[in-house]
């Protein structure tokens, strides 16, 4: 294995594939435009919101622009944007025209919380959005108000029901299991499944909240939602999904499918194909990383987009083994998932 001390950005051809000292190879951006939400999610951030940055601290339209250029050129196929809630950046629209125009880019995809998308559904289908994550936690109207602190219930559901008649590629739904709150709600959940075309999925509480509820009970544990579903549902059958798909079934005689996703367990870091850039434009590369390389920084400062290449593979090949590792380097919890991106 090659020591870290001994590689400088020099050593790293430009244009090569982006890849790390274990054989991953990485062609997934997920770049968060904003950090601003309309929803207070109680796993999320505190009602009152969190420090957000000033304008000027956050990625420009150019110069999201610009990395997302710089990516396409080292191999990245597929883009996600996400927030904060990315619906609410003005300039969104523009960011995803230019993606499917402008760059190779052959999969152009967005994390919403769904209160925005009847208002913009039809012009994302438009310009060439090629799928949506819908995050939604609860099927009953009062049970959101409690996790949201918010009203929207009826328009993301209005949203989902939009999207399911868009002809749009991909549709998911992220359900953010909890015990003692939308247990009861799984099967509810799957039953979407049943005559629609997309994927439900449920995924792991992550300690990325400053009120840590995910410390209160209510985490659920990925092989016991597994064990749930293969215990109500007869005949489910492994199929393959995407990279945080680690767990996906088809059920029979369903038409969509069942996911789940282990963020919190961590099993699905040796198939990570991501790299991420935070609304204020710091390179992640891991979601669990307590080390940032400043892409803001680089392009604000003049740096040639050569450099900036060097830099980007040189911060993916310090990525560590996992999650898990990952976290130990470090004492640092950031307060709030919109200050990753997802
Ligand atoms: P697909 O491309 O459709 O598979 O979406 P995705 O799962 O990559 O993205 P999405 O924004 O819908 O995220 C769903 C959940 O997976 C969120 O809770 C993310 O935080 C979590 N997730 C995404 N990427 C990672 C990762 O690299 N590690 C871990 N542990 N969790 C992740
Ligand atoms: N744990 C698990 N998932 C989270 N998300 C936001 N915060 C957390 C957390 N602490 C989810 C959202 C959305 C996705 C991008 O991340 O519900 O579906
Ligand atoms: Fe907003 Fe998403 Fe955080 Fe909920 S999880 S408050 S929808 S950014």
């Amino acid at each position: 294995m090659t020591n870290l001390t001994d590689i400088t950005t020099k050593d790293i051809q430009v244009d090569s594939p982006i890849t790390d000292r274990f054989g991953r190879v990485f062609n997934y951006l997920r770049i968060a435009v904003n950090e601003y939400c309309n929803l207070r999610c109680i796993y999320c951030m505190p009602e009152e919101g969190v420090p957000f940055q000033t304008r000027d601290r956050l990625l420009g339209r150019n110069e999201i622009f610009k990395i997302i250029k710089i990516m396409a050129d080292l191999g990245v196929s597929k883009i996600r944007f996400t927030g904060g809630e990315p619906l609410i950046r003005k300039d969104l629209i523009d960011l995803i025209h230019f993606t499917s125009k402008k760059t190779n880019i052959d999969s152009i995809h967005l994390t919403t919380n769904g209160v925005l998308l009847p208002e913009y559904i039809n012009r994302l289908v438009e310009i060439g959005l090629n799928g949506i994550n819908i995050s939604l936690d609860t099927l009953n109207k009062s049970k959101f108000k409690k996790i949201t602190r918010r009203e929207g219930l009826d328009k993301v559901l209005e949203g989902l029901h939009l999207a399911i008649n868009s002809g749009i590629q991909s549709i998911k739904v992220n359900v953010v299991a909890m015990k003692d709150f939308n247990d009861d709600e799984i099967s509810d959940f799957v039953e979407l499944t049943k005559d629609n075309n997309i994927t439900v999925r449920f995924i792991e509480l992550m300690p990325f909240d400053s009120h840590q509820i995910w410390k209160t009970g209510k985490f659920f544990r990925s092989d016991q939602i597994v064990k749930y579903l293969k215990s109500h549902y007869e005949g489910l059958q492994s199929v393959t999904g995407s990279s945080t798909e680690h767990f996906i079934f088809d059920i029979k005689d369903y038409i969509g499918r069942v996911a789940v996703i282990p963020s919190y367990t961590r099993s699905l870091c040796g198939d990570c194909n991501r790299i991420r850039i935070t609304a204020d434009g710091k390179l992640l590369n891991c979601l669990y990383s307590q080390k940032e390389t400043n892409i803001r920084d680089a392009i604000r400062t003049g740096m040639s987009d050569v450099e900036i290449k060097d830099l980007i593979l040189f911060a993916m090949q310090k990525k560590l083994k996992d999650g898990w590792v990952a976290q130990n380097q470090g004492e640092d919890s950031r307060e709030s998932m919109t200050q990753i991106g997802g």
